[in-house]
């Protein structure tokens, strides 16, 4: 077999056999392919699509790539959620510690940036010391203490999405159908959960912009993970705006710890409990959702996820130290608040040019492995439908440069739409799928 032709096949819009696709893989995270076939192959696969057997395929080999963990001997039933990716995404910093805290394990295996989404582990670095390169062992022996895990791929759980997302995050692959069941489902098979929450975005801020796209998406997982023995359920979520207030990694940091501790904002808490309370209902311990929803609201209230999150810091190795006083995380250095230019009401959000901006100013990669700088973000100040009066502080500019401070400030400016009439604001969620 030829790396060259399997490129050309695809290329030409034709389906690539099972073993095909194992050829390209293996030879992948082997290091036989390179990244200019890979990249060429990603490139082919966005384009063209594959059929539904052919992402059930590059799914399984994905996640076969590496250790396959079965969690058995250290939890009973292991839950887990996952995004799409998203703009001010931190719910997995929030829910993860949550349902554990009310008595579900959570074994989580995250992903980096991508693109204009941040990534969770990027926001966990934020945290100085924390880990997310644990073993295997270290996985299910945390996992068995503490009842919560949240680390990424570099423990031979499926290392070819390790490898793929980097290259995806760099040339321009990564809104792609096929590309995103394989890479989520992969790592959802290897991790070993018995049920799993997929959290589906849509919009602007979303790699899917249509409900109809998104539909799509969730039910092609969905399907793939009920045929390996899962179960799992799939809420549509809006990404028409950021989620919450802040983007950026320590700034989304910040924002979870408040949530833990009760505060936070409103849109960003309601998705954390929703979310929490599908994953408590999936994994048995409550009848529903709904009862599922009030139990993450009792146990917010009671200190004890705050008392998961502070304890998952630990076990990874992070100094709890800057979580107990988020004021010691690292800040930038110039902090900008900037008015807005007209009265109005926000109308729109181009919330991908929000993610972009965040990673321009530091905060994302641009070439794969680069290094990124936590402390640079944005905390955006108003939502869509609300109504601000001209010179009204409308949003903060964290930035470690001037340069890039007023880059950001003039593409932010341009990613927002206000109107004089009144706007509905936006759903939180659309709609749930099992
Ligand atoms: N999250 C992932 O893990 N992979 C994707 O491709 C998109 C979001």
């Amino acid at each position: 077999m030829r790396m060259v032709e399997i490129i050309e096949k695809k290329r030409d819009g034709k389906a690539l056999t099972t073993a095909e696709i194992e050829y390209f893989v293996q030879g992948y995270v082997a290091g036989t392919v390179p990244d200019y076939q890979a990249s060429a192959l990603l490139m082919a696969i966005l384009w063209r699509g594959m059929e539904d057997r052919e992402t059930r395929d590059l799914t399984l080999v994905m996640a076969h790539s590496g250790e396959l963990l079965s969690l058995k001997d250290v939890a009973p039933f292991v839950v887990d959620k996952h995004s799409t990716g998203g703009v001010g995404d931190k719910v997995s910093l929030v829910v993860g510690p949550l349902v554990a805290a009310c008595g579900l394990p959570v074994g989580k295996m995250s992903g980096r940036g991508l693109g204009f989404s941040g990534g969770t582990l990027d926001k966990m670095e934020s945290i100085p010391g924390l880990r997310t390169d644990l073993s295997v062992a270290e996985f299910k022996a945390q996992l068995a203490d503490i009842g919560v895990v949240i680390t990424g791929q570099s423990a031979n759980l499926a290392p070819a999405d390790g490898k793929l997302y980097a290259l995806r995050d760099v040339t321009g692959t990564v809104p792609s159908l096929p590309l995103i069941v394989s890479s989520i489902m992969s790592k959802k098979i290897a991790s070993g959960a018995d049920a799993i929450v997929l959290d589906v975005k849509v919009g602007s801020g979303a790699f899917m912009k249509t409900l109809e796209d998104a539909e799509k998406l969730a039910s092609t997982m969905v399907r793939i993970g009920e045929e390996v023995g899962r179960k799992v359920a799939a809420l549509l979520s809006d990404m028409n705006q950021p989620l919450g207030r802040a983007v950026g990694n320590t700034l989304e940091v910040r924002e979870a710890v408040e949530t833990l501790h009760g505060g936070g904002p409103e849109d960003f808490r309601e998705h954390c409990l929703v979310v929490a309370g599908e994953m408590l209902a999936l994994g048995g311990l409550v009848p529903d959702a709904a009862a599922g929803k009030s139990l993450a609201l009792e146990t917010i209230a009671a200190g004890t996820a705050w008392e998961k999150f502070r304890q998952l810091v630990m076990a990874q190795g992070g100094d709890v130290a800057y979580v107990d006083d988020p004021e010691r995380l690292p800040q930038a250095r110039l902090v900008e608040p900037v008015p807005a230019p007209v009265a109005g009401a926000l109308a729109r959000v181009q919330t991908d040019e929000i993610g972009m901006t965040v990673v321009a100013l530091g905060g994302g990669r641009e070439e794969v492995g680069a290094t990124i700088d936590h402390a640079v973000g944005l905390v955006m100040h108003c939502k869509v439908g609300e109504r601000v009066e001209k010179g009204q502080p409308l949003f903060t500019v964290h930035a470690n440069d001037e340069d890039r401070r007023d880059e950001a400030v003039r593409r932010v400016l341009d990613a927002l739409t206000f109107v004089d009439e009144p706007v509905e604001p936006l759903p939180i969620f659309y709609q749930r799928m099992i």
